[in-house]
């Protein structure tokens, strides 16, 4: 485990250290992230000691097109590690981990170059824990939240590491052994998406539908207004209000 006071993304320091050969298992945090970023190139901002920031070197045997099972796995296993401070968590698709409607996590997963011997993914994850309302930059303030925010109760950043670790290390054996199974059941137990409206932007293109299921390969499946079924493998979902 590599604690860095300051990076510019833990991202960008696990992936330069994968290329190097670290071995699987690897987890790089930092205290303070200059450009943390989050998916499609926005920004991810994290607070000093009252947020965690830290990507893990992972090196599965998987196809491409399996790779989200990764992420859909390490949702549940925040949302496992909220549930054990009796929190409710629910999770919106694919991996954004939500108390009280506000989203309290993100995970960002980056693979290595292909051409690596020993190919790698980066799994980032970043999770609000003590800040307050005025800790998050205005424009987030009505869409983020944070484990104290949502509860009222602190909680202890370390102690709060360590159970998310044990509880990704769980999930991550379960794709790793072909359980996907697995994770997807435990994920739709906790999917705030399914039946919801939803507007979904995928690969340059907009529309609005009901998320109606998640395959086994973690897909959303979504009808859309004129009744198709389309299949969301990657995209950005937004719930819309009932
Ligand atoms: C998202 O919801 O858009 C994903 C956010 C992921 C943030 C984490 S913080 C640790 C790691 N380093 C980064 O630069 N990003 C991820």
């Amino acid at each position: 485990m590599l604690c860095l006071p300051k990076a510019s993304s833990t991202n960008d320091v696990a992936l330069h250290l994968a290329v190097q050969g670290a071995s699987e298992g690897t987890v790089v945090t930092a205290d303070e992230q200059i450009k943390g970023r989050g998916r499609y190139g926005r920004r991810w901002v994290s607070t000093h000691g009252k947020s965690l920031a830290f990507s893990i070197i992972l090196r599965p045997k998987l196809h491409a097109d399996e790779l989200p099972e990764i992420t859909l796995a390490a949702s549940v296993a925040l949302a496992k590690a909220f549930e054990s401070y009796r929190l409710k968590p629910l999770i919106k698709w694919p991996n954004d981990v939500l108390l009280k409607g506000g989203k309290v996590c993100g995970i960002l997963t980056e693979t290595g170059p292909k051409k690596d011997k020993m190919p790698s993914v980066i799994l980032g994850i970043g999770i609000n824990l003590n800040q307050q309302s005025w800790d998050f930059p205005k424009e987030l303030r009505k869409t983020a939240t944070s484990f104290y925010r949502s509860s009222g109760r602190k909680v202890e950043p370390v102690e709060f590491f360590r159970r998310v670790l044990l509880c990704l290390e769980e999930t991550y054996h379960w794709v790793a052994e072909r359980r996907f199974s697995k994770v997807l059941f435990e994920w739709r137990k906790r999917a705030a998406t399914l039946g919801h409206q939803v507007k979904v932007a995928q690969a340059g293109r907009v529309f609005y539908g009901q998320a109606i299921d998640v395959d086994e390969k973690g897909a959303l499946w979504v009808r859309n207004d004129t009744g198709i079924v389309e299949k969301v493998v990657s995209g950005d979902v937004e719930m819309l209000p009932l």
